[in-house]
């Protein structure tokens, strides 16, 4: 069960107060709470193997022998099968939990004392068979808005109990045989709900301690926090949790709010999460603030074989001036956001508007940057993004590109003629760039295993991840492995 909480774990909740939409959805499917139990299984079962049996005594009275006492000690639980169980969802409730046809087995010691002197012991074997238990697992938030699961209604059942002696005194053994099965069934099924009710409410701790707020890296953090009450619906449950970048330390609101949406009602992965172009966009807004989205492009970023250099001899055939003052010098270009970058998600599409300044330097013989000249330059980049196999791939493209003089140092000149070389040098060095942030923005999100600031949850590995880009948000369906 745990690891269906621990799925869960996405949803880790801050108090409730805001009611924003929320940035990233998550749906549990009942594939996903299949493996669920799958997993949740192997944890009961080592709960319930540590039942503890108590020790019996007693007395009885047998004809013709008199007072017959006898002890039963040490009994412990050798094996146990949870053979059959279902999972199902209970709208509005959480998750119901059905084990059949459970079986144990315990060995232990017996003893009985007669006619004063006389003594018998042995070992003795239960087999219990028939099993059933049943439960619901509540899903809550607590007073601070975080998960809660409880086990209610657990009702445990124990069929059938088989005592068999081995030792002397067979005779005797008849003489309790069914006393003794009919105590030890009462005292097992008396502790198994308990049991259950402890195995999940043992997540609980683990659930408290799952951080809220992830850091991503030096300049950005992201909040998971809960934005509302898990939906827990016939097919699945949802969750809407904020999803939303912060510059470390420093929350501050962007000029946009998360706008609806819902995901489409599929459910062959385990799980669906759902990243709305909000969540991309407080990125966005996080690193512009942070004024680390901007790059030097420099000449050993354009391949070898191109014949465009990026020296003073290229742009100083467009620019006399330059190749006037500078002649045969290397350049620099510096490219950086004037304003967050804006993201759109469409079918298939994913664009990247931003307004940037380019400002062209020749690096001097001593090394120092002379600017030459400022663009403002409104571009637009589209992206293509999928996964093949566990690799997220994509296609970028520069929709649009254009320019008007920021400054000049060199004199006034035809902005226009720099159009197509600009191009050029964009296409060959930036675009190969926004290509690679583009897969570590969304990389994360495929390859949680690369280390993006998930809350603790052992390894969880995607398999069979698929990623679409719909009107609005980018849609991951996928499942699940975790390794311990
Ligand atoms: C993606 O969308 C942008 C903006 O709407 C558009 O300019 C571009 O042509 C689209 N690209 C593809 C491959 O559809
Ligand atoms: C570097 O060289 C340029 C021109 O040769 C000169 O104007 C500038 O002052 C020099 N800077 C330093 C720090 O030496
Ligand atoms: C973007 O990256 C992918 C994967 O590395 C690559 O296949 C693709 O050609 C790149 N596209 C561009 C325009 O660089």
């Amino acid at each position: 069960m745990l690891a269906v909480w621990c799925v869960l774990a996405l949803l880790v909740p801050l108090p409730l107060s805001q009611s924003a939409n929320p940035g990233v959805k998550v749906r549990l499917t009942q594939k996903g709470l299949e493996y669920g139990r799958q997993l949740g299984m192997a944890t009961l079962q080592s709960k319930l193997k540590s039942i503890k049996v108590p020790d019996m005594s007693g007395k009885v009275r047998v004809k013709v022998v008199g007072k017959v006492e006898y002890s039963v000690t040490g009994v412990q639980i050798t094996n146990i099968g949870l053979p059959t169980s279902t999972v199902g969802l209970v709208p509005g409730t959480g998750v119901s939990l059905s084990i059949r046809n459970a079986y144990m087995s315990l060995r232990g010691r017996w003893k009985v004392k007669f006619c004063r002197f006389l003594k018998l012991s042995g070992s003795i074997d239960l087999a219990v068979s028939g099993l059933t238990i049943t439960t619901q697992i509540k899903l809550q938030s607590d007073k601070t808005g975080r998960p809660v699961v409880s086990s209610v209604n657990c009702v445990a059942r124990v069929g059938r109990v088989k005592v068999k002696f081995h030792g002397r005194g067979s005779w005797l053994y008849n003489l309790f045989r069914s006393k003794i099965g009919k105590v030890f069934r009462k005292a097992l099924q008396k502790q198994i709900c308990p049991r259950v009710d402890k195995a999940v409410s043992d997540m609980n701790p683990r659930l408290r301690t799952l951080n809220v707020l992830a850091k991503v890296d030096r300049f950005a953090e992201i909040e998971y926090s809960m934005v509302g009450s898990p939906v827990v619906a016939k097919q699945s449950i949802d969750f809407g949790l904020k999803g939303q970048f912060y510059n470390i330390g420093k929350h501050q609101q962007p000029p946009f709010a998360a706008p609806p949406f819902a995901l489409p009602a599929q459910n062959t992965n385990m799980l669906y999460m759902g990243l709305s172009s909000f969540t991309a966009n407080s990125a966005g807004f996080v690193y512009n603030n942070a004024g680390v989205l901007s790059i030097y492009i420099t000449d050993d970023m354009i391949p070898k074989k191109s014949p465009i250099r990026l020296t003073t001899k290229t742009f100083g055939a467009l620019i006399p001036e330059i190749a006037k003052r500078f002649p045969n010098r290397p350049m620099k270009i510096l490219v950086k956001t004037v304003k967050a970058p804006k993201i759109t998600f469409e079918p298939d599409n994913m664009t990247l508007q931003a307004m940037v300044t380019l400002t062209a330097y020749v690096i001097q013989t001593n090394g120092t940057l002379q600017p030459l000249f400022v663009l403002n330059v409104d571009t637009s980049v589209s992206g293509h993004i999928y996964i093949t196999g566990a690799k997220l791939a994509g296609t970028v493209s520069l929709n649009k590109l254009s320019n008007t003089l920021g400054k000049s140092y060199v004199g006034p000149f035809q902005v226009k003629s720099l159009g197509n070389i600009l191009l050029l040098v964009l296409k060959l060095t930036v675009i190969p760039q926004v290509n690679v942030t583009v897969q570590k923005l969304c990389l994360p999100t495929v390859s949680l295993q690369k280390g993006f600031p998930l809350p603790a949850l052992g390894k969880m590995n995607l398999v069979n991840a698929q990623l679409h880009i719909l009107k609005d948000y980018m849609l991951i369906g996928t499942d699940v492995r975790f390794t311990p």
